[in-house]
């Protein structure tokens, strides 16, 4: 009943280590959250987007000027400084990823912990394929792992109380789905409640569950996307955090669309990260905004 374990890092280099604080919007992403029209109405692709009460989606462009102009950047910085009841400024703002594959959302968090970016340490990888490439990527990254096979447990919840003890013991702060592709039951989702994000390849609510993308191009949308949510006891049904739209081409397969929405997801799940460690994320209900 034992199959997880914990591998040592020993000597590997950390290359993830971070201060806490956010330095700054990413370059081409918008610094809030991206509403999709109510009933899933088509967005049109790259063009600013206006709802009655929401911000306007900033132009891309725009960001990467605000980063040219010091005192426009020192205005951010100030801006984005963790609140009195946001986390610890005293220790880095620590994350645990799971997936279950690939992982190059994965891949894309640990990038932007490099670059300084992401404001937070990836402090843990929890997987439940051993040979998942995701688990090959925190290993050359130095980060800790955590992997186990379901089947040698009795339940869900009995490896889940395994997990929660590693997420206990690591002081994880959130826990960052990505691309992992089992239930989660109330052993985590309650402790973790408010804590645990998900990205997923649609606008929910529209195709939630497997295969987002082959659900889009049967559905014959226009548009999909990638969307980012907290994590409740339903299947993709927790309050939205950001959405990016990605246009459906008529031609598109499946596969095509996938990868373009993993683009868009590549970009937009570390700008979502760095709100966390900023204290940025607001709940109400099923309201999410952002601190300014
Ligand atoms: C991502 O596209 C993610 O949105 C999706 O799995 C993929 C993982 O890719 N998640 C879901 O469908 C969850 N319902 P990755 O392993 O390359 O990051």
């Amino acid at each position: 009943m034992s199959g997880g374990h914990r591998e040592k890092q020993g000597m590997q280099p950390q290359m993830n280590e971070e201060v806490p604080l956010k330095p700054g919007p990413m370059p081409g992403l918008p610094d809030e959250p991206q509403p999709v029209t109510p009933g899933g109405e088509p967005v049109p692709s790259g063009e600013p987007l206006t709802l009655p009460g929401l911000p306007a989606v900033a132009d891309p462009d725009q960001a990467v000027e605000l980063d040219e102009d010091p005192a426009a950047q020192l205005m951010e910085l100030e801006e984005t400084l963790p609140r009195p009841d946001g986390p610890a400024a005293d220790r880095p703002y620590r994350i645990a990823v799971f997936a279950s594959g690939s992982g190059s959302n994965f891949q894309a968090l640990l990038d932007a912990s490099r670059a300084g970016h992401l404001g937070a340490q990836i402090a843990l990888l929890v997987c439940d394929k051993p040979q998942a490439k995701a688990v090959e990527r925190a290993r050359a990254a130095g980060v800790p792992v955590f992997v186990f096979t379901p089947k040698e447990y009795e339940s869900r919840e009995a490896y889940e109380q395994v997990i929660l003890a590693e997420l206990e013991q690591a002081g994880i702060d959130l826990i960052v789905l990505a691309g992992y592709m089992r239930l989660i039951t109330s052993v985590l989702v309650e402790p973790y409640a408010g804590r645990m994000i998900n990205i997923h390849p649609s606008l929910l609510p529209s195709f939630p569950g497997k295969d987002a993308a082959g659900q889009a191009v049967e559905h014959g949308v226009r548009v999909s996307g990638a969307t980012v949510h907290f994590v409740d006891g339903g299947m993709d049904t927790g309050p939205i955090i950001a959405q990016r739209a990605v246009e459906v081409f008529p031609e598109d397969t499946a596969v095509e669309l996938q990868a373009r929405i993993q683009e868009t997801e590549r970009l937009l799940y570390p700008e979502v990260v760095s709100w966390f460690a900023a204290g940025r994320v607001k709940l109400e209900g099923r309201r999410v905004s952002l601190f300014e």
